[in-house]
């Protein structure tokens, strides 16, 4: 049997994880395995693929990024058609099942978020013998507790909260620190909470800017003169709009970023204390992915492999309750797993003093 897979999407620690999971998995199987580069573009005919071997993966585990290649824009973004649904154009559709079966691929593992699972879910709803693996360094997905790449993405945040607490307290000044999360908040949240930020603005969460100004104030007047700010890239004020860097960037939704700057222009403003801005960008997404993250995208690369060997296609690998299953890919999308406000992580984090601005 040859089996294909394909990583779409923004890269993620831990992808190259999962590549090896599923090469030395099918390996002992005797399958042949074909990596297609750069996500669903590889797909288009004649297609662009390596041949996976373990020679081939062997050490690629703890490397960031993905030997693969992958995109969040070309061919197979998803445009709303006709019926109001978001799908890949039919043509372009055609075009990989084409490769597919020139190639003789007997099974397709994609590996992705929500908008790269749809199309998996697209495909498969053709009869292309579809698996998902979820990948999201957001955590936002459906139907799976964690996703590789969350670990290693807020453990960033930790390490730069760690460094910016030292420049905050010295200078007395508030810090604002801008991280990844159109959505969800998840990494602002677990990020704000390992690093001991005061103030988390999650885009769940609204929050009005008086209110995270009087908490800085009350911390000066209790001798706390530093304030450590974490700001979800899609939080929001409560009458404002999200910040955007481009309106309708290049694969096409807005491409986020600013909220930071204005956060810490307002703090600066409301409070009159010095306050800096720090945007954290795509070093969330780089480097080498936690030991966590190299043992989930290990495990779900094997599980991957063996839904294959049971003929479950239509399924996602799926993490609940330390135990790695499978879920049909159809509850994973379309709608995502954000933070809830009243829930007990956010209760704890209130409860440690933490002011969301609410
Ligand atoms: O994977 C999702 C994400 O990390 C978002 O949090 C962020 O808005 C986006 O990727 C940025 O992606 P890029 O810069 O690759 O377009």
């Amino acid at each position: 049997m040859r089996i294909g897979i394909l990583n779409s999407g923004g890269d993620c620690p831990g992808l190259n994880a999962v590549i090896h999971g599923v090469v030395g998995a099918a390996s002992r199987l005797g399958w042949e395995v074909i990596g297609f580069r750069d996500g669903f573009e590889g797909l288009l005919p004649p297609g662009d693929y390596m041949v996976l071997d373990p020679s081939r993966t062997v050490g690629i585990m703890k490397l960031g990024g993905t030997i693969l290649g992958t995109t969040n824009k070309g061919h197979f973004v998803a445009k709303i058609g006709e019926g109001g649904v978001a799908e890949v154009p039919q043509e372009i559709v055609e075009k990989a099942k084409t490769t597919l079966r020139h190639l003789e691929i007997g099974a397709l593992i994609v590996v992705g978020g929500d908008g790269s699972l749809t199309t998996g879910l697209q495909l498969y709803n053709q009869g292309v013998p579809v698996i998902g693996v979820p990948k999201t360094i957001d955590n936002d997905l459906q139907a799976t507790a964690m996703t590789f790449g969350f670990d290693s993405a807020y453990a960033t945040v930790v390490d730069a909260l760690d460094r910016l607490h030292t420049t905050a307290e010295s200078h007395k000044r508030a810090i604002v620190l801008e991280v990844m999360g159109r959505h969800a908040g998840w990494i602002a949240l677990y990020g704000g909470m390992a690093g001991g930020a005061d103030v988390i603005l999650l885009p769940e969460i609204p929050f009005n800017m008086n209110k995270v100004a009087e908490a800085i104030k009350q911390r000066d007047a209790q001798g706390r003169h530093s304030t450590l700010v974490v700001v979800a890239e899609g939080a929001h004020w409560e009458t404002g709009e999200i910040v955007t860097k481009e309106k309708v960037g290049s694969k096409g939704e807005d491409r986020l970023g600013g909220i930071g700057d204005r956060v810490a222009v307002a703090i600066q403003e409301l409070t009159g204390k010095e306050t800096r801005a720090c945007t954290l960008g795509h070093l969330q997404r780089g480097g080498a992915p936690t030991a966590l993250d190299r043992i989930l995208g290990l495990r779900f690369g094997v599980k991957a492999v063996q839904l294959i060997s049971e003929g479950k296609f239509g399924q996602m690998v799926s993490y609940q309750q330390y135990h790695v299953g499978s879920v049909p890919i159809e509850d994973a999308v379309m709608k995502l797993r954000l933070v809830t406000p009243d829930s007990e992580i956010v209760a704890a984090a209130r409860g440690v003093g933490v002011c969301f601005g609410d």
